[in-house]
């Protein structure tokens, strides 16, 4: 069971990409391992130029959100950590697939109409293929499993027809992975507005917690976090108190509880300060050494560059055995 998942360099991680995506990392690291296999993962900086960028500040994001990924347990040893730009494999992929992608189904993508209609100036043509770019890193590596937020499925639906189709017109090459969508980190929501999720661009600053957040910022969020105005408090999840309901998951999924027990634990509680501070502290409680090892990592640049390099050569080793069976396959490049 191979795992692959690629994370985007831009905006700082906060604590819904931190459960839901993150430790479904590390946790999946563990598991393709224990399978015999491999997990990759890639920071997609080729996927961060389909809109606006800074060149200064592309390779410092980079090196942050790979620093993140390391501090939270990704352990370059144990899977395949890899910049997307350092693998000319996945272009090359990309390219390829592009013959069996129906410009039809790029246009109904929800992303590029949502993304497009956001472009002042220039709708990139990457923007659009950004699909099919997705599509080349997992099937690069023959991977099984697409561990990704709600938000991919659709990708996620597109690179499995694109790879059934490939098979179908040149022979059975690549693998048609299946989506994985994470339990938890799908349903933290915004402190201050618990109906929307929590998010780097549509959210409040005051209801984001990001994973480097100082442990004083952190509680101050907890506190101002809404609420309800039952009288007297109940601390029970339900469909008409969606900001209760929030602490109580993160609560659980920070302490690893179920969210029964978690309300169990807090019966004889006073009211909703109760709750909050117990969320504040597990929240910290959690994210404290990450933050201590994300500033050690982040300040070695050159080691960072490093894991980069030893991984995409252990990446090399999957996806070269791939692009010659997909070139042999469409008859192209030399005889084989
Ligand atoms: N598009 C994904 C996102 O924005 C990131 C991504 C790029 C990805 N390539 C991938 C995710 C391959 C899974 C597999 O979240």
């Amino acid at each position: 069971m191979r795992i692959f998942s690629g994370i985007q360099p831009t905006g700082r991680k906060h604590l819904g990409n931190y459960l839901g995506a993150i430790v479904q990392y590390v946790e999946g690291q563990q598991r393709a391992a224990d399978a015999g296999d491999v997990a990759i993962y890639c920071v997609v900086d080729l996927h961060a130029m389909t809109v606006p960028w800074e060149p200064a500040e592309m390779r410092e994001r980079v090196y942050d959100t790979a620093a993140v990924l390391l501090a939270a347990g990704l352990d370059p040893e144990q899977c395949i950590f890899i910049r997307q730009s350092d693998m000319p494999e996945h272009t090359e992929l990309a390219w390829h697939l592009g013959a069996v992608t129906s410009h039809g189904d790029l246009n109904r993508m929800h992303q590029f109409k949502e993304k497009s209609a956001r472009q002042r100036d220039l709708i990139s043509a990457d923007l659009f293929t950004y699909p099919v770019l997705m599509a080349a890193d997992v099937l690069a590596y023959r991977a099984n499993e697409v561990p990704v937020g709600d938000d991919q499925r659709q990708h996620v639906e597109l690179m499995r027809d694109v790879a059934q189709r490939f098979n179908d017109r040149f022979g059975e090459v690549l693998v048609v992975p299946e989506l994985r969508i994470p339990s938890v980190g799908a349903r933290i929501m915004d402190l201050q507005d618990p109906t929307s999720k929590m998010s780097t661009t549509g959210g409040s600053v005051e209801g984001t917690v990001y994973v480097l957040d100082e442990p004083k910022a952190v509680e101050k969020k907890f506190k101002r976090a809404v609420t309800d105005s039952e009288d007297p408090p109940r601390i029970v999840r339900g469909a008409s108190k969606p900001g209760v309901s929030n602490l109580i998951d993160i609560l659980s999924a920070t302490r690893g509880m179920t969210p029964d027990e978690v309300e169990a634990s807090l019966a004889d509680a006073r009211g909703y300060g109760d709750l909050k501070v117990a969320t504040a502290d597990a929240v910290n409680e959690l994210l404290a050494p990450v933050r201590e090892r994300y500033t050690a990592l982040r300040a070695d640049e050159d080691a960072l560059e490093a894991i980069f390099a030893a991984g995409a050569e252990k990446a090399r080793a999957i996806t070269q055995p791939t692009l010659r069976d997909v070139r042999a396959a469409m008859g192209i490049g030399p005889r084989t």
